[in-house]
């Protein structure tokens, strides 16, 4: 009696595992069910266990997420043939995320982007930050949020798979005041959208800007200047020389910065006369934040998958991978040249605790920070 029922089991199972198959094929996707499941990934330097929890929602479209840095490190999506590929840069290996990347896939916090000097005052109280970008403060300092090992958990959606990762930032790390507890929800919707949605409270004011900083190629490889771009932005904001914006807030239209309507990334990027050369900018979203509102289309022209991004945040940043050097060997050996892939980090303004007329970024206790974007994928008919 027991060995049938174990048979039959084992029987369901490789029934199971068949069906599976159909759903997610592409390379490392097989047999996997509808959910979350956990693996190990690897051990930090000091000893700190880094799962790795895929979601697989009920098209078979795959995330794996690592719990270093919140780290979106796989995102496979259906091509206009129905085909999964992976749509974002990052490694097979713990050690080389360890070794140092450029934000593949991170969480990005306390403040993503930049801070002038890495200096600012608030209520009356100077704070100092690392500076580790030129003479400025970028994406949280030496050991920003895309450094630290995150809690993790499955959570309950009817929305598809999802991942609640938690982190407390605690009072002066990284030179910023306040201990701030930050979650982050991670769905793959069963309609194929990465859903990301942050939320953060503190017990003493701070400045928070929290991002994803992805990098996408929705072709799979290749450099991404013929991806087509649309963005709903009509302003945005220049900077100087070392990144930060000078304050002003300056119509597109008619500039080699007007993406309103839909242009190939690289269609005016050898008129950029920064360096290295490429889009770096932050766009100011017709949505104004608060509400989530369409930020982004861009489409693949070989495969044909489209991402539509969609935020509450008031500013995105467009980033076309300018610092890539083909310096960084990715997964399955592929090499990072420049223009490999692209950016959409949703967020506020860079530098705004220095800008007065740019929407606030500064939390205080008893309120709650609550970001959310999603990045949906579908295909061009
Ligand atoms: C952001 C910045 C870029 C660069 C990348 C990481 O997109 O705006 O200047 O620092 O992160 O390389």
């Amino acid at each position: 009696m027991k060995r049938t029922n174990l048979t039959n089991l084992a029987m369901a199972g490789i029934l199971a595992v068949s069906i599976n198959l159909t759903m997610a094929e592409d390379a490392g996707q097989k047999g996997l069910e509808r959910g979350v499941h956990k693996s190990v990934f690897g051990k930090t330097s000091d000893g700190a266990v880094v799962d790795e929890y895929t979601l697989v929602n009920s098209s078979g479209a795959v995330a794996k997420i690592i719990t270093y840095g919140g780290i979106v490190r796989e995102l496979h999506v259906p091509d206009a043939e129905g085909n999964l590929g992976d749509v974002v840069l990052g490694f097979d290996s713990l050690e080389k995320y360890l070794a140092g990347h450029p934000y593949f896939g991170a969480i990005v916090g306390r403040y993503a982007n930049r801070i002038a000097k890495g200096e600012f005052t608030l209520d009356g109280e100077k704070y100092e930050l690392a500076t580790n970008d030129g003479p400025n403060h970028l994406h949280g300092g030496i050991k920003g949020f895309d450094k630290v090992v995150w809690d993790a958990a499955p959570v309950e959606s009817d929305a598809g798979p999802a991942l609640k990762l938690s982190y407390l930032s605690k009072d002066g790390e990284e030179g910023y005041p306040g201990n701030l507890e930050v979650t982050v929800v991670y769905t793959l919707t069963d309609d194929n959208a990465l859903r990301i949605e942050y939320e953060a409270e503190t017990d003493k004011a701070t400045p928070v800007n929290l991002t994803n900083h992805s990098y996408f190629n929705l072709d799979g490889e290749g450099a991404i200047l013929d991806h087509i771009i649309m963005l709903a932005a009509d302003f945005y904001t220049p900077v100087d020389a070392t990144l930060i914006p000078t304050g002003e807030i300056v119509s597109v239209k008619g500039t080699i910065m007007d993406f309103t309507e839909p242009k190939a990334i690289g269609s005016r990027i050898e008129q950029l006369d920064n360096e290295p050369q490429g889009y770096d900018h932050n766009y100011v979203l017709r949505g104004g934040g608060g509400e989530l509102a369409p930020a982004a289309r861009v489409e693949g022209p070989d495969s044909g998958r489209v991402m539509e991004v969609y935020t509450t945040e008031p500013g995105i940043q467009f980033y076309t991978g300018n610092f890539l050097d083909g310096a960084l060997e990715g997964k399955g050996g592929t090499v990072y040249e420049q223009y490999a892939a692209f950016c959409l980090e949703t967020d506020h303004f860079p530098d705004s605790v220095h800008v007065p007329h740019f929407p606030s970024v500064i939390l205080r206790p008893g309120e709650v920070y609550t970001q959310t974007t999603e990045y949906r994928f579908s295909t061009a008919k």
